[in-house]
């Protein structure tokens, strides 16, 4: 008999073909909407492999369920909506995506910097209501990227393709990591700080850091205090690092410049969110590796890792 597995979302037809050819799938059809909390809880009864996006909790009332679960394959390289331990102790594996999106998220992270720092959002509105009366000196004016200093808090995959794009722009780049990494050091040139210095010393601040216990408010009132009135925040790794609070104070009070962020602390962000109330912050909808390709290969990666889950062999990237 084939395992049994469920997708809570609907997925790409060719990654369902591919599954279906080793498994007996059930998917959950819709695109837009998430699958209601019930009929997971019910769904993962008697399923072998689950496919799950980072919308779904999968704490211990889950895995309680879950009686035949081997492999729990999210389609994201992020885990924080994944109890790790009590998924270990029911010795349920999980995977993860890392890799594949690592530079379609360079690639936004670093629009993002540029969007804010140039004001293309304000600045495209501006003409859009009929407010460009003539060309002027000071209109519109934002902050420089080249030459600059940005600080990347959180030097992995992602973290090390921004510092190469950075390079690019003739930005000095510093780092702050939880273990120095005298390569990246090397083979990219960037230079190793402490979080304050580099909060202090960044005209850019990109938070590139894994959501966990630790990393919870790591830049909160006291840190953006460090940072320079013409500086810019940009956060595309989660929401919950960055205190919204004392975002939107330090924003609002002109503290620092400006902000991008593709993550929330609650996702989807409610349209009332203070945050969204302000000119200088760029926000978007969590679409960091949202590329065509980048999605096709995470979630090919992620069939892969469900598929050799399921048939006990290792997937390849499991999360210890
Ligand atoms: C997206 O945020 C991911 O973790 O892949």
């Amino acid at each position: 008999m084939k395992p049994k597995v469920f997708i809570t979302r609907k997925i790409p037809q060719e990654i369902v073909e591919k599954i279906e050819a080793v498994c007996s799938v059930e998917m959950w059809e819709q695109e837009e909407i998430p699958i209601p909390r019930e009929i997971l809880l019910t769904k993962i009864q008697d399923i072998d492999g689950l496919f799950c996006l980072l919308t779904e909790t999968i704490d211990e009332e889950l895995l309680s369920n879950a009686k035949n679960l081997k492999v729990v394959s999210n389609m994201a390289v992020g885990y924080n909506n994944i109890d790790i331990e009590a998924a270990k102790q029911r010795g349920v594996i999980i995977t993860n995506t890392p890799g594949v999106l690592t530079e379609t998220t360079a690639d936004l992270t670093f629009a993002l910097l540029m969007a804010t720092s140039r004001r293309l959002f304000e600045a495209s509105s501006y003409l859009r209501n009929g407010e460009w009366r003539t060309w002027s000196p000071m209109q519109l004016t934002g902050q420089d990227i080249f030459e600059a200093t940005i600080g990347i808090v959180g030097m992995g995959r992602i973290g090390e393709a921004v510092a190469r794009r950075a390079k690019g722009f003739d930005m000095k780049v510093l780092y702050h990591n939880r273990n120095q990494k005298p390569e990246v050091e090397d083979m990219i040139g960037v230079e190793y700080v402490e979080l304050d210095q580099l909060l202090q010393q960044s005209d850019f601040v990109v938070i590139l850091t894994p959501y966990s216990k630790e990393t919870v408010d790591l830049i909160s009132e006291r840190e953006l205090s460090f940072m320079k009135p013409t500086a810019v925040l940009i956060n595309t790794a989660r929401g919950g690092i960055v205190n919204e609070e004392a975002l939107y104070n330090a924003l609002r009070d002109k503290k620092i410049w400006a902000a991008g962020i593709d993550v929330f602390e609650t996702e989807p962000v409610q349209l009332d969110h203070p945050l969204l109330t302000l000119p200088n912050v760029v926000v978007l909808p969590h679409i960091g590796s949202a590329s065509i390709k980048t999605r096709l290969k995470m979630a090919e990666l992620a069939a892969d890792n469900l598929i050799k889950g399921v048939t006990n062999q290792t997937p390849d990237h499991v999360v210890e």
